[in-house]
């Protein structure tokens, strides 16, 4: 009888074991909504050519020359990249660590790392070293839910006029445009799978499936340099176009990134609609009205606003 054969020990090659493997981020996901966003996304969002080349001639025209420009939410620097054409030094702030990590390097792949800091840190509590002539901010979402892009350019708003005694002139984008519409949204999937979910599509897409009842009517036009909204409030009679079943409320969200009045022009980038399911869909007519109510936070979760929605028949008695 052979003796047990002892444990193996297996050698780690010397070369595996001198890499060096980053810790984890702490991220606490609830917390963070959409704020968690790792580096593997933002192949997508640098492939986003309607994002891109509206904010990209928005920060050619509206960065003066010579200014000091403030990116809050760098990701991987693209937007402080197009700044450092124009701005005398650009101020890069990037929470998350490998995400900043490749910021710089991505900075430096592009020969801007003269001009560009990318700083590792929370936007809600940063000061750059000199006042903003510009700020710079994209954490927008499809409705501004779940992104915070409001609560973060509104503190910064604060903190940079606490600290420096000054407003800041020019937020790029300048402008969200909040709409919703009435449709009938199908939710039959591959093997006749239903599933009334939130679901996101291309805006303006002529294939899309959605049937539009109604027109759309916007809620709440958001300028970022002003005074923004905590919350939108929404409870209106909408009239009905077209005979059918509304089982979804469409969201539509068009950024104004920049506005040039000079020009009578402006750079703007729809983001995907999202439909969201109604609790109970509802027959209509056309001429119809409908009451559609909703209220939620800028920054809520995308459930809170999923509970929150409503579309009743109005029928008025006298
Ligand atoms: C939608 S991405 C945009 C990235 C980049 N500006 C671009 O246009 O490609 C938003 C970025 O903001 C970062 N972010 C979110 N909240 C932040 C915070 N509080 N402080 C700093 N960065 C934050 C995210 O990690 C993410 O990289």
């Amino acid at each position: 009888m052979s003796a047990a054969a002892p444990a193996q020990v297996i050698a780690i090659p010397s070369k595996r074991r001198n890499v060096e493997i980053a810790p984890p981020d702490r991220i606490d996901d609830d917390a963070y909504l959409g704020q968690y966003i790792p580096l593997h996304y933002h192949g997508q969002m640098l492939a986003d050519e309607a994002r891109l080349s509206a904010f990209q001639e928005a920060i050619e025209k509206l960065v003066p020359e010579g200014s000091h420009v403030v990116e809050l939410g760098g990701g991987t620097g693209v937007l402080s990249y197009f700044a450092s054409k124009k701005a005398r030094k650009v101020t890069c702030i990037e929470r998350i660590p490998h995400v900043a990590a490749a910021a710089r390097r991505l900075i430096e792949l592009n020969g801007a790392s003269h001009k560009v800091r990318v700083f590792e840190g929370d936007a809600r509590t940063f000061v750059p070293d000199e006042p903003a002539d510009v700020v710079i901010c994209d954490m927008l979402h499809a409705a501004l839910v779940r992104d915070k892009q409001i609560a973060v350019i509104e503190d910064f708003k604060a903190r940079h006029e606490a600290h420096f005694g000054r407003a800041i002139p020019i937020v790029i984008p300048e402008a969200t445009i909040l709409a919703v519409q009435p449709v009938f949204q199908p939710y039959e999937f591959s093997g006749g799978f239903t599933a009334p979910v939130p679901l996101f599509y291309q805006a303006g897409n002529p294939h899309t499936p959605t049937v539009e009842l109604g027109a759309p009517e916007v809620y709440a036009i958001v300028e970022y340099a002003r005074e923004t909204p905590v919350d939108f409030v929404f409870d209106r009679l909408m009239t009905i176009d077209t005979a059918g079943t509304i089982n979804a409320l469409r969201f539509v969200t068009k950024n104004v990134v920049g506005i040039y009045p000079k020009e009578a022009r402006t750079s703007d980038w729809h983001m995907s609609y999202l439909s969201i399911p109604l609790p109970e869909p509802i027959t209509v007519q056309a001429g119809e009205r409908i009451r559609v109510r909703f209220q939620y936070e800028a920054g809520a979760s995308m459930q809170s606003l999923g509970n929150a929605i409503s579309a009743t028949p109005w029928r008025r008695t006298r």
